[in-house]
């Protein structure tokens, strides 16, 4: 380890003021570890630049003193992508302070929002002015405009807008050598060559410090219709996705698969919590229609309609539509907590993964079949964004099982899914990204190609590795010791 150098320590301080620089142990304490807490990092100093000006003067100061940077935002990556290495070398660079929303326009559709905005903020914001931003996720509270771009989130909303890829329309960032992208313009054509914009989404911080972007709007919902339906299998749950898409076309905002014992560890650990349905089903579907044009048909009855024909057609054993806002929230509530209701139950190993949609039922099935067969004791739920053909494919732990479980049963069972995920032609990163988690099963996975393109971009434009290392492209030791 190199120990940052007291004298750019001193500089960094000079150019923060106490707003901005901090070598509270108490302060920094918090942003050390992840969320999940698995992954412990150090770092001496926390900084909090207020602009992108000061973002700038901190990366160039950095880089004269070939001090690696971890940007950090709400700091809840589920990949431990925004942890700083245990040795300390790192200094952990926070966007938070730069929170502000610089322009909404109706017209364009584009809100322009800093690196530090967090999402739930962004989306009263733009509420306020008749306006939606389309993309939602369980950690909505905390996650912040940077990391979601930076990691090209996905979420619950994911199916009639897309990824965070399709809803930046321009970013701003400050380079590995301090100099400043200034590609917030939101153009619809552009060919100017390499996609700068797209380098830079789900870069995880490796090539630039994302300070601000330019995201798409779309009309606010005028009313909604969520529905919870049970059916009998994977297979059954996405001809039911085909019939609704079918029928309702753009209306589909939501389709997630829940399996029963997901929905089990919810009722148990997430309090005032209750089934939607009064039966025992082995799978579920929470699916919500939306509309925004006050022509088109309401929600509701359409999807009544849909359910009727899908219950006539034998797609579902049984639904209900909630009856009030309140209960359309209490059903997503069931779905947005699973992650936290399975923290509280224990020992987990969680795998992101994505297979071409229409094989994802049998992926599910198949898979999760050969994980408890062949290590006896686990459970496997698979739950999540069936229409985007992303589950997160978790195994729990056997009951008996010591707190250690995670370490000692996750190297070898990981990499037996990922396996899996790479014969069904998928991917071992579907949303969350690869983190310091993923990167020796990323290398291990990924074809030769992709890997000599990843690790050619970032030694083109971050040579020195210092903007977060460790994370996504493997160092040239990483890759001879996956
Ligand atoms: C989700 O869809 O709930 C999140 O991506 C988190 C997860 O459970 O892995
Ligand atoms: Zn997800």
């Amino acid at each position: 380890m190199t120990a940052p150098d007291p004298q750019l320590l001193d500089r960094l301080a000079r150019l923060l003021g106490p707003k901005g620089y901090t070598t509270d142990r108490e302060v920094i304490a918090p942003w050390l570890t992840d969320w999940r807490g698995r992954f412990h990092g150090d770092s001496v100093a926390l900084l909090s630049p207020a602009d992108s000006e000061e973002v700038a003067a901190v990366v160039r100061l950095a880089g004269e003193y070939n001090a690696p940077l971890v940007p950090q935002g709400g700091n809840s990556s589920m990949v431990g992508g925004a942890t700083p290495p245990a040795d300390g070398s790192a200094l952990i660079l926070s966007l938070r302070r730069m929170n502000r929303i610089r322009s909404i326009s109706s017209d364009d559709g584009v809100v322009v929002a800093e690196a530090g905005v967090i999402l739930a903020n962004l989306h009263d914001a733009v509420a306020q002015r008749g306006m939606r931003f389309p993309l939602t996720l369980g950690g909505k509270g905390s996650a912040t405009v940077g990391g979601l771009v930076s990691t090209n989130a996905g979420g619950t909303q994911v199916l009639r807008f897309g990824t965070m890829r399709a809803l930046t329309l321009g970013i701003e960032a400050i380079l590995p050598d301090g100099s400043r992208f200034d590609g917030l313009n939101p153009l619809k054509k552009d060919n100017r060559g390499y996609d700068i914009r797209h380098l830079l989404v789900g870069a995880e911080g490796t090539l630039g410090i994302i300070t601000a972007a330019s995201l798409r709007l779309v009309p606010a919902i005028l009313d909604r219709a969520v529905g919870w339906i049970g059916v009998d299998s994977p297979h059954q749950a996405l001809k039911l996705l085909r019939l609704i898409e079918g029928r309702a076309g753009d209306a589909i905002e939501g389709f997630e698969i829940v399996p029963a014992d997901s929905l089990s560890l919810v009722l148990r650990h997430i309090p005032g919590t209750r089934a939607p349905l009064a039966g025992e089903h082995p799978w579920h579907v929470l699916v919500e229609l939306d509309r925004s044009d006050p022509a088109a048909e309401a929600p509701a009855s359409q999807l009544e309609a849909l359910l009727a024909a899908a219950l006539a057609e034998g797609l579902c054993r049984d639904a209900t539509i909630a009856v009030s806002e309140a209960q359309a929230e209490a059903f997503w509530k069931l779905r947005d907590s699973i992650s936290e209701a399975e923290r509280a139950n224990g020992p987990a190993l969680q795998h992101d993964i994505s297979v071409p949609v229409s094989g994802m039922p049998d992926f599910m099935l198949s898979a999760a079949d050969e994980i408890r067969r062949t290590y006896p004791g686990v459970s496997v739920s698979a739950y999540g964004h069936l229409g985007d053909g992303n589950v997160h494919f978790h195994v729990r732990a056997p009951d008996d099982a010591p707190t250690e479980w995670q370490t000692s049963a996750g190297p070898t069972i990981s990499p037996h899914v990922h396996d899996l995920v790479v014969a069904a032609g998928g991917s071992i990163s579907a949303e969350h990204g690869i983190g310091q988690m993923k990167l020796a099963e990323n290398v291990r996975l990924a074809d030769p190609a992709r890997l000599m393109a990843l690790s050619a971009i970032k030694a083109a434009i971050d040579p020195k590795h210092l903007l977060n290392p460790g994370k996504l492209v493997p160092l040239a030791t990483d890759e001879a010791a996956p």
